[in-house]
C-alpha cells in the first residue's frame, strides 16, 4: 500500500486493520456502531472523535485496563485510529429521550442523575454530560444510549482502579462515592432514555 493512499475507516471498521490483531469492530460495537448491551460492548456511533481517540490510546497505555480492547487498541497505527473514529462520529446517533434538570426526578436514578448527591460531593451526573446526558464535546461522553450492563462496567471500574484515565479523578471520585445500589440505578436511569 502506498503510503499516499487514504486508509478507509469504514474497512477497518467492517473488516479489521493492517494487522490481524486489530480485528473488525463491526463484530462487537455492531453494524450500526450501536453497540450490544447486554454483552457490556459500548455505542461509539455519533461519540466524539476525540474522545473515542483517547479512549483507543488509553486502553493501550493501560490507563484504561480492558483485557478485550488492549490488544485491539495496540494493533491500530496512528492512521487507523484517525480513520476510525472519524468514520465513527459521523454514524448517526441513537434517538434518546431528552430530560432536562426541571424534569420529575422521581427514581433514585433519576435523583442522581438530575440533582445529585451533594451532601457527598457528588454533582448532578447531567451537569456535565449534558442535558438527557447527550454528551458535551470533546470530553464529557453521552451516557444515553449506552445499555445498563456497559455503564455500570465503566463506574465499577473507577471504583476498583482499572479506569483510571480522567481528568482530575472526576469520575473516580464520584464513583467511588457512590453505593452499589446508586450504580445499578443510575446506570438504568440513563439506559431507560434510549427505548
Ligand atoms: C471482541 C469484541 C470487541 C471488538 C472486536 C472491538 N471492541 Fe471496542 N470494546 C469492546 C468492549 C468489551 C468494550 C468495553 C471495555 C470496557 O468495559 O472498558 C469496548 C470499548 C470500546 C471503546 C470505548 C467506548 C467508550 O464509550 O468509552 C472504544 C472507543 C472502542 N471499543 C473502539 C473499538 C474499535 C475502533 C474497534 C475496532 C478496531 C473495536 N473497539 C473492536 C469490545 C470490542
Ligand atoms: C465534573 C464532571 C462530571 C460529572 C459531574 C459526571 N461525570 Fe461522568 N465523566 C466525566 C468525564 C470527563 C468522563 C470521561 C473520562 C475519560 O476521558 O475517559 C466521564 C465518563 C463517564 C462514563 C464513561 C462513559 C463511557 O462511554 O465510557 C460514565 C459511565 C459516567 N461518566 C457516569 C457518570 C455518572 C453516573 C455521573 C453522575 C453520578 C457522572 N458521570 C457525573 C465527567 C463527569
Amino acid at each position: 500500500m502506498s503510503s499516499a493512499q487514504a486508509v478507509d475507516g469504514s474497512k477497518i471498521y467492517n473488516e479489521g486493520g493492517g494487522d490481524p490483531a486489530a480485528i473488525a469492530c463491526a463484530t462487537c460495537h455492531g453494524a450500526d456502531g450501536r453497540g450490544l448491551g447486554p454483552a457490556g460492548f459500548p455505542r461509539l456511533a455519533g461519540l466524539s472523535p476525540a474522545y473515542l481517540a483517547k479512549q483507543l490510546a488509553d486502553f493501550k497505555s493501560g490507563s484504561r485496563d480492558n483485557p478485550v480492547m488492549k490488544p485491539i487498541a495496540s494493533a491500530l497505527g496512528d492512521e487507523e485510529v484517525k480513520a476510525v473514529v472519524a468514520m465513527l462520529s459521523a454514524m448517526p446517533s441513537p434517538e434518546t429521550r431528552h430530560v432536562t434538570r426541571v424534569d420529575l426526578a422521581d427514581s433514585p436514578g433519576a435523583v442522581l442523575a438530575l440533582r445529585g448527591a451533594w451532601g457527598r460531593n457528588i454533582p448532578e451526573c447531567v451537569a456535565c454530560h449534558g442535558p438527557g446526558a447527550v454528551g458535551v464535546g470533546d470530553h464529557f461522553p453521552p451516557l444515553a444510549g449506552q445499555s445498563a450492563e456497559y455503564l455500570s462496567a465503566q463506574l465499577n471500574a473507577w471504583r476498583d482502579g482499572s479506569r483510571k484515565n480522567d481528568p482530575n479523578d472526576l469520575m473516580g471520585h464520584i464513583a467511588r462515592s457512590m453505593t452499589d445500589e446508586e450504580v445499578s440505578a443510575v446506570a438504568a436511569y440513563f439506559a431507560g432514555l434510549s427505548h
